[in-house]
């Protein structure tokens, strides 16, 4: 079984004992299934069949130069997020015609570099980046390969603060203002319009809003032909949620069927820009119990040495992982609040959790935190960011050492 199970009395990755890792390399520590982000990778891809497709994975999820490079290799291009995570694709080995560039805030700077590359496409958010964008590459002769991220004003039924296809949201154009850039797309020179680009959330798990988001998209491309305007393709974003706590979540099938299904009649290919369904359950962070001591009458608290600096989401917003210890030794359970060493009292990463009975020094792993993990991380507190681990076919490598303060200080001065 690839990924990560239990075959015996403690948790494997892809065969590798988490404790094994953690014994080396100290806690906390994050740990990647190499075969489960390929298997994640290929399942998607397999899942649109014959229908024209790219997947573009999402850096933002998890961009460790090794993650990236082992997602190009099994065929992925990328989406990045800023002009570093641009650079970071390069590094990785993508191509810049493979790169998309997303993001709500890009700055001057920012697109002066991005322009110039000859990308995928610059995501673009608004009329005025579009003014900006157009006037950068009229002054480099230059013609600028863009899509329009419209804003389709649809509640994705996911977190709010991961939620951004709704008209309060600060993400892509207003609709009326979408169908206004379009008409003036035949007379600017400077600009190729090669794609509409719609995301309306992450975890998303109901297939709904994804196929409106689509169907709205085709309906645009329809009204572009009407301008004499050939797209390329349709990009329709990210999102696809996962099962963090074994609740029922659309199947990669139900997903790519979804899309296709909306936007069949364009003909044209659909571009995707998944991120947590690649990353997520392909990675997990171990960490070590530093610490009991009682909460209620019928729960303790289990301080680990992982926390909102290591994995932010619950902190940030209430999201739920699986937490287990690495090696259940105990016939008894106990309910644990998990709280990280962080000086907040946000700083939790489970509630509520009947696990076997823990004692200080027992290894804990979190599960499903490939994607905005690492990706998240800070130094809050000075603490310094995990080492990262790839297991591959049967062995293990450091992708990322641990921080040191050193590191931490070497763009310092007194
Ligand atoms: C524009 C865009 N594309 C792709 C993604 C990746 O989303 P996910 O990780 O949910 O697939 C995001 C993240 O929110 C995004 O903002």
């Amino acid at each position: 079984m690839i990924g990560f199970s239990r075959p015996a009395h403690q948790f494997v990755c892809d065969g590798v004992p988490l404790s094994a890792i953690a014994e080396a390399e100290g806690t906390p520590v994050y740990i990647y299934s190499a075969a489960l982000l390929r298997e994640r990778y290929q399942a998607i891809d397999r899942a649109f069949g014959g229908y024209p497709h790219r997947l573009h994975y999402a850096l933002k999820a998890n961009s460790s130069l090794a993650v990236a490079r082992l997602l190009r290799e099994s065929g992925s291009a990328a989406d990045a997020n800023s002009i570093w995570e641009i650079e970071l694709a390069r590094r990785a080995g993508f191509p810049p015609g493979d790169v998309i560039f997303t993001g709500v805030g890009k700055s001057a700077a920012e697109l002066e570099c991005a322009v110039p590359l000859g990308l995928k496409a610059i995501n673009v958010e608004s009329a005025g980046e579009l003014a900006r964008v157009e006037a950068i590459a009229e002054r480099l002769g230059v013609t600028a390969r863009v899509a329009l991220r419209v804003n389709p004003d649809i509640d994705s039924k996911s977190h709010p603060h991961i939620s951004t296809g709704l008209k309060i949201n600060k993400f892509g154009i207003p609709l009326d203002e979408t169908r206004q850039l379009v008409a003036s797309i035949p007379r600017r020179r400077h600009l190729a319009l090669v794609a509409i680009h719609v995301h309306v959330g992450s975890q998303i798990t109901a297939t709904g809003p994804l196929a409106s988001a689509a169907a709205l998209v085709g309906e645009l491309a329809v009204e572009v032909r009407g301008h004499g305007v050939a797209l390329e393709y349709l990009d329709l974003g990210g999102g696809l949620g996962i099962s963090y706590d074994h609740r029922h979540v659309p199947t990669v099938e139900q997903y790519a069927r979804v899309l296709t299904d909306s936007v069949r009649s364009t003909r044209l290919p659909i571009v995707i820009e998944p991120g947590r369904a690649i990353a997520g359950p392909a990675g997990a962070l171990v960490a070590r119990v530093v610490d009991l001591k009682p909460r209620t009458a019928d729960s303790d608290f289990a301080v680990l040495d992982a926390g909102m600096t290591e994995l932010m989401r619950p902190a940030l917003y209430g999201a739920y992982h699986r937490i287990e210890p690495v090696r259940p030794n105990a016939a008894s359970e106990r309910q644990y609040e998990f709280v990280g060493p962080v000086c907040e009292s946000s700083d939790v990463v489970g509630r509520d959790r009947m696990v076997p009975t823990l004692e200080v020094g027992d290894l804990v792993w979190i599960a499903d935190a490939g994607a905005y993990g690492s990706a998240m991380a800070s130094n809050y507190n000075r603490r310094p960011l995990p080492a990262e681990v790839l297991v591959d076919d049967g062995t293990w490598r450091v992708i990322r050492r641990r921080q040191t303060l050193d590191d931490m200080t070497a763009l310092e001065s007194v």
